[in-house]
């Protein structure tokens, strides 16, 4: 019989990816994507593998434990890789309430859930959780590595901070099977266009203003989207359960040096004059609490499991740039919600 996994959060940016890796590479296994749509879940992330005969999607909450045990009842699932959350720091310093609940409380009721069904000696579940947690490095600190002690400084990472000490605990007090990796951030296709880089491809295309925080200068470690779906279904395979891994492109930009590499690819794609871009960054007010710098040491996960991102950041970064350019069909269907009027109640008169 195959075996039933669950992912949560499939819909999202980087459950998608990992979704449709799951499907593509595993056809013994039954995939189900659990998500509530909320505005950064979309399906169209997924249409080219939606009739496939080992994916199924299942619209739900993981705030609804009453759901997730019938759910579990039914499917028994052999794995749980969990990506499910409220991921945007801008939205979690204006609602911290839906961080806490999604992010602590919805992370709480799988675990209960997973512990309840799951076959000890053989299934596992999967945290996915970021750097963030870490706290903030100033520029000559050594990366984070999985011993370095948690600070999480915004509501988001204070919330991923949480729930990660939930699963550790469950693994402690329970002998729940479980393993944890923290990533930087990624890039990549089907990112809601809140993030940074979809953003700004996003008001480069239609010369709108670029907002950088501050004078542009926090630093950022970026991975391919794909190469982060990757470290997932390795860790998830050949993890040992108990531990952390982290997960980064070794690959650190200061914002605004990312924003004028985009700028210059932008006005070559788009046949605009050098500079036209550029022009378009905006100076705002910096983000309460903005955590400076984040670096991930990954040599954990590269001698131990042998994963390495396979793309350069200039490759990953062009395809990135092309498939927004080639997608806007997508981006309406994303933004077609409250999106822009939130997103520019935010930066209005900044
Ligand atoms: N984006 C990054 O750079 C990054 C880096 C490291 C770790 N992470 C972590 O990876 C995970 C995925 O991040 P992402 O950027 O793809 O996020 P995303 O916001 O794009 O997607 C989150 C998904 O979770 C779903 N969801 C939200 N609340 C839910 C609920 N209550 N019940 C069921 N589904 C719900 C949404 O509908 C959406 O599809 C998150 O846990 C995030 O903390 C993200």
């Amino acid at each position: 019989m195959a075996k039933k996994l669950l992912i949560t959060g499939g819909a999202g940016f980087i459950g998608s990816h990992v979704v449709r890796l799951f499907v593509n590479r595993y056809p013994q296994y039954e995939i189900y994507n659990l998500d509530k749509l909320t505005y950064a879940g979309n399906l169209e992330n997924l249409r080219d593998i939606e009739g496939r005969d080992n994916y199924h999607f299942v619209k739900g909450d993981i705030n609804d434990s009453e759901f997730l045990y019938s759910l579990f009842d039914t499917h028994r699932f052999h794995g749980v890789i969990h990506l499910a959350a409220e991921s945007h720091v801008d939205r979690s310093i204006h609602n911290p309430i839906d961080f806490a609940l999604t992010n602590v409380i919805g992370t709480v009721n799988l675990l209960n859930a997973f512990r309840r069904y799951c076959d000890q000696d053989h299934g596992r579940f999967y945290h996915i959780s970021t750097d963030e947690v870490y706290g903030d490095l100033h520029m000559e600190d050594p990366s984070f590595t999985e011993t370095t002690p948690y600070h999480p400084n915004s509501p988001y990472s204070a919330s991923k901070a949480a729930s990660d000490h939930f699963v550790r605990a469950y693994h402690a007090t329970y002998g729940l099977p479980a393993v944890i990796s923290n990533c930087s951030n990624n890039y990549g296709s089907h990112q809601f266009p809140e993030k940074l880089i979809p953003l700004m491809i996003h008001n480069i295309s239609h010369r709108k203003p670029l907002p950088v925080y501050g004078k542009g200068e926090n630093v950022r470690d970026w991975l391919w989207v794909e190469d982060h779906a990757r470290a997932i279904d390795t860790v998830f395979h050949h993890g040992r359960l108990g531990e952390t891994y982290n997960i980064g492109g070794n690959n650190e930009w200061k914002n605004i040096d990312l924003v004028h590499k985009l700028c210059e690819i932008m006005d070559r794609k788009l046949n605009r004059d050098a500079g036209e871009s550029a022009s378009l960054i905006s100076y705002v007010t910096d983000r309460a609490g903005h955590d400076f710098r984040y670096a991930i040491d990954a040599t954990k996960i590269k001698e131990e499991l042998g994963w390495t991102p396979s793309v350069s950041f200039d490759e990953g970064f062009e395809k990135t740039i092309d498939w927004y350019l080639e997608n806007e069909v997508w981006l309406g269907h994303v933004t077609s919600g409250a999106y822009l009027r939130y997103y520019e109640s935010m930066y209005s008169g900044r």
